[in-house]
């Protein structure tokens, strides 16, 4: 996480406090050396290279259209929200438990991360979550003031949660444990009884659950299972979910939380608060995702999959690098400690000699020192091409 330096010009010292996410930044100077000349490998943002599916685009132009053209509740519209807790139930296996009360609906997931954890958390709260993790929830939480507890995770065990650490980190200022399965970065998956385990200490602590649901549909192996289908679970669980990884829809810009009826309200007023609500024709796209063939987000899933095996298995015939195989998301998180611990600046030189964008483990978190991320949301290809110069480069770096 980058942080901004308040300076004496106006800039608040809260500002001080805020994270970013690395893989914009890494775009940015991507491009800058596309403009001049340079071929580069994409595999730094974690987005489908997919268009929108063709159904959902047209729901979208009709909408706009049909003059879909102004403000909504800040919940979001009724039919959207009641679409959205039909079908959010119906895949986690209990038909029903959502009501439409139960569904926030934002600009992304991320805004909804922001907007729950500013409904929870007061300074001095403590706010648990993996180490490496996406950054939002540790910027969000440090800027509120409280203190964030970071846990790793275990290599060994494909990117599970050090469980003991955690359990020995709990305290009575616990407030918030904000899990990721599939994981990003890693592409790790808690198991059931990872899950059981968590949930049996946030009934024991009373703490909430951030459940950060959003890559549920980027899944490889077995069936997704969310900690909210645990028994007394889905009280003390917020799900954090949306449209842009399943559905190929990043710059639509459209996710949701699905939160206890008291939380609703809370969150709902942040959004009133900051965005006011959702453009009412995205929305209208999103009711025409969920309630449209799911083929194309099965048929999506299956060329990460086939896209994911091509990577990792090129990535470990590479001498010094190790790559465990992701079982959800997009992403490989291969051990390149061998080579270096300095992974940015690995990361750096694969873009700037290699041409080949990814990520330094390390921006994820401290417990992702001495690794890379590559988003695999691109062709295979590309994937070839970026296989082809990191072996080339490798051997190369000092
Ligand atoms: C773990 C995780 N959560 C949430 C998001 C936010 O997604 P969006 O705001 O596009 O819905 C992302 C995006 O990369 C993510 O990786």
């Amino acid at each position: 996480m980058a942080a901004i330096a308040p300076s004496a010009d106006r800039i608040c010292e809260a500002v001080s406090r805020l994270g970013s996410e690395t893989a914009f930044e890494v775009l940015a100077r991507a491009r800058a050396l596309e403009a001049q000349g340079r071929t580069i490998v994409h595999m730094e943002i974690g987005e489908p290279d997919f268009d929108t599916p063709e159904h959902i685009k047209e729901a979208g132009v009709a909408a706009i259209r049909e003059n879909y053209s102004h403000y909504t509740p800040s919940a979001g519209i009724a039919e959207l929200r009641d679409v959205i807790a039909e079908y959010a139930a119906r895949f986690r296996k209990m038909p029903g438990v959502f009501k439409r009360e139960n569904i926030v609906v934002g600009p992304g997931a991320k805004p909804l991360i922001w907007n729950t954890l500013c409904a929870v958390l007061d300074p001095g709260d403590q706010l648990i979550y993996a180490d490496p993790a996406y950054p939002a929830y540790a910027s969000c939480a440090t800027y509120l003031q409280a203190e964030v507890t970071p846990i790793p995770l275990i290599e060994s065990k494909n990117f599970r949660l050090d469980l003991d650490e955690l359990e020995s980190k709990v305290s009575d200022r616990t407030k918030v444990l904000v899990i990721n399965t599939p994981h990003n970065p890693t592409g790790g998956v808690l198991l059931r009884s990872d899950l059981e385990r968590i949930a049996a200490l946030a009934k024991r602590h009373d703490f909430l659950i951030l459940s950060d649901e959003i890559y549920s549909r980027n899944f490889y192996q077995g069936e997704f299972l969310s900690i909210s289908e645990l028994p007394g679970m889905l009280e003390r669980t917020v799900i954090v979910d949306g449209f842009s990884k399943a559905y190929a829809m990043t710059g639509w810009r459209l996710g949701y939380a699905i939160v206890p009826e008291n939380l609703a309200p809370v969150v709902t007023l942040f959004n009133n608060n900051t965005f006011s609500c959702v453009a009412t024709f995205v929305q209208m796209a999103g009711i025409a995702a969920l309630k449209g063939p799911d083929e194309p987000v099965r048929r999506m899933n299956e060329t990460f999959r086939e896209r994911r095996d091509r990577l990792v298995n090129g990535l470990n015939r590479i001498p010094g690098i190790s790559c465990k195989m992701p079982e959800g998301a997009f992403y490989a998180f291969p051990n390149v400690s061998e080579a270096t611990r300095d992974d940015k600046r690995l990361a750096r030189y694969m873009l700037e000699d290699a041409g080949v964008a990814c990520l330094g483990g390390s921006s994820f978190g401290k417990a992702g020192e001495g690794y890379l991320r590559f988003s695999y949301a691109t062709s295979i290809e590309q994937i070839d091409l970026a296989l082809e110069r990191i072996a080339e480069h490798l051997p190369r770096f000092k």
